[in-house]
């Protein structure tokens, strides 16, 4: 019922009353009042006005299943909050083994064994950040799967740069970045066959209102609120990267490749045309970054002037002279 009034009031922007949300949710005033009351409670702003109505005059930060899913309005994604979790992609794998349909969605206020790229752990403490896992069960081909890592990348990016204003970038393949340090990270991790994936999930973690880091991070990351010295609400900015991402993911699938995303995700690439080093498994060596192709490989440009394709698997990519 919470969820409802929020949405009905959301739509609205203005005043809604009484009356009518009894009649929208076939309810009394006397529930429409209490869910009201109940809402405030929980740090809605909520005006009351004679003969007008409610009225939504500002929304807390909070993050709970009602939340999350108004905020998601009609975009096709199943959400499943909790509350602690060891990582959101443990709990998304279980839901990938258990049937739960493609486009779940798991977020939590903290996790316990948060897991971030190359076996480190990833720092989660509750309520600050943005701690999800997008379950899909993607009819495309094993191989093609760390390019969706892109394609969340790209989302997020695009998501914050609107919610926020401030100017992202993505250092390849999909840590996104402001003002030269990192502000999320993603981990996308598969089931699959030789020639079927069962599901994938990608795992995004996002710094939005903490308000320090370790000393040992400082010069390499950062938080929204550390850019902004404002405090973000989760809920918005999960929705409006479920937004973008189900815009690009539908690109994506057009061509089952990146070449209707290559020139929008090419604006955000902060290693283009920088020296990087290249650390694959048993190999590594110095270029320039060129772009990207439409697989998602990142182009290096050796001495030589030969261009390496380097594939977004286990590699990793720094910038010569810091962390871009
Ligand atoms: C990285 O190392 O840059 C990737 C970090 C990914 C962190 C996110 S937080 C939500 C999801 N659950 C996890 O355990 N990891 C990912």
């Amino acid at each position: 019922m919470k969820k409802k009034i929020l949405e009905i009031l959301n739509a609205r922007g203005g005043y809604v009353s009484g009356q009518e949300l009894c009649e929208l949710l076939g309810v009394s005033r006397t529930a429409i009042w209490k869910n009201i009351k109940q809402l405030k409670e929980a740090g809605y702003e909520i005006e009351a006005v004679q003969n007008k109505g409610y009225h939504i005059v500002s929304a807390p930060d909070v993050l709970n299943q009602e939340v999350i899913e108004s905020a998601l309005g009609s975009l096709p994604y199943k959400v499943c909050y909790k509350s602690t979790v060891d990582s959101t992609n443990t709990v998304a794998k279980q839901l990938g083994e258990n049937q739960s349909p493609s486009k779940t969605l798991v977020a939590a206020e903290e996790q316990t064994m948060g897991k971030g790229r190359r076996g480190r752990i990833w720092s989660s403490p509750y309520g600050k950040d943005i701690y999800m896992t997008l379950m899909l069960r993607a009819d495309i081909m094993p191989e093609n799967a760390s390019m969706l890592t892109l394609v969340m990348g790209l989302s997020v990016a695009q998501a914050i740069q609107k919610t926020t204003g401030l100017d992202t970038a993505i250092k390849w393949p999909n840590d996104v970045v402001v003002n030269g340090k990192k502000v999320c990270g993603i981990l996308t991790e598969m089931s699959a066959q030789m020639d079927y994936i069962n599901y994938l999930v990608i795992g995004v973690g996002i710094n939005v209102n903490g308000e320090s880091f370790p000393e040992e991070l400082r010069d390499k990351a950062t938080s929204l609120f550390i850019e902004t010295k404002k405090e973000w609400k989760r809920a918005e900015l999960i929705a409006e990267c479920m937004r973008r991402f189900e815009e690009n993911y539908n690109q994506f699938l057009e061509t089952q490749d990146l070449s209707l995303l290559q020139e929008a995700y090419g604006k955000y690439l902060v290693n283009k045309d920088r020296p990087v080093r290249v650390l694959e498994p048993r190999n590594e060596y110095n270029g320039i970054a060129r772009g990207i192709n439409t697989q998602g490989e990142l182009l290096v440009e050796r001495e030589d002037g030969s261009v390496q394709q380097v594939y977004a698997g286990e590699v990793s990519v720094r910038g010569v002279y810091g962390y871009v």
